[in-house]
């Protein structure tokens, strides 16, 4: 199985950005934990991550019959981007929603996710290790299409 691995903006800062909130832990770190579970599993992961909504839209939509499923960490455009909502829905990949932090504990503008509602489900809360348990359900999942 291919999982496409997408971090939106500020993922980059990891490790430095808000550690109290996100933790210590960076995200060349999670991504390193991440290969070695996807080994484990004999699938294969491509990891990315952008600070620019139309580059994540664009390598949404070009994961259609290239990827089986998408792990998304959308970060701030979670809460503000009809445009990745669209591209989710068009690409028809199922799609995992990640968060380090639970959004719904949060300020109330990060309660709503514009993306839930065409992802399989969402997983937030549990830093790091939110990203490896996607990676336990994206072997679960059984592509729609
Ligand atoms: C986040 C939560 C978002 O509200 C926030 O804008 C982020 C990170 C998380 O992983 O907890 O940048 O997606």
């Amino acid at each position: 199985m291919k999982i496409l691995v997408l971090n939106g903006p500020n993922l980059n800062l990891l490790g430095q950005r808000e550690p109290g909130i996100y933790g210590q832990t960076t995200l060349a770190e999670i991504e390193k934990a991440l290969q070695q579970k996807a080994k484990g599993q004999g699938n294969e992961l491509e990891l990315r991550q952008s600070n620019i909504e139309g580059e994540l839209v664009g390598w949404i939509q070009e994961a259609r019959g290239s990827f089986d499923v998408i792990i998304l960490n959308a970060a701030a455009y979670t809460h503000t981007s009809v445009a990745l909502r669209d591209a989710i829905a068009a690409s028809g990949v199922p799609t995992i929603e990640v968060h380090l932090s639970n959004i719904h504990a949060r300020e109330e503008f990060r309660h709503k996710s514009l993306i839930a509602g065409v992802c399989v489900g969402q997983i937030a809360g549990f830093g790091a290790n939110s990203y490896l348990l996607a990676l336990d359900a994206a072997v679960n999942i059984k592509a729609k299409k």
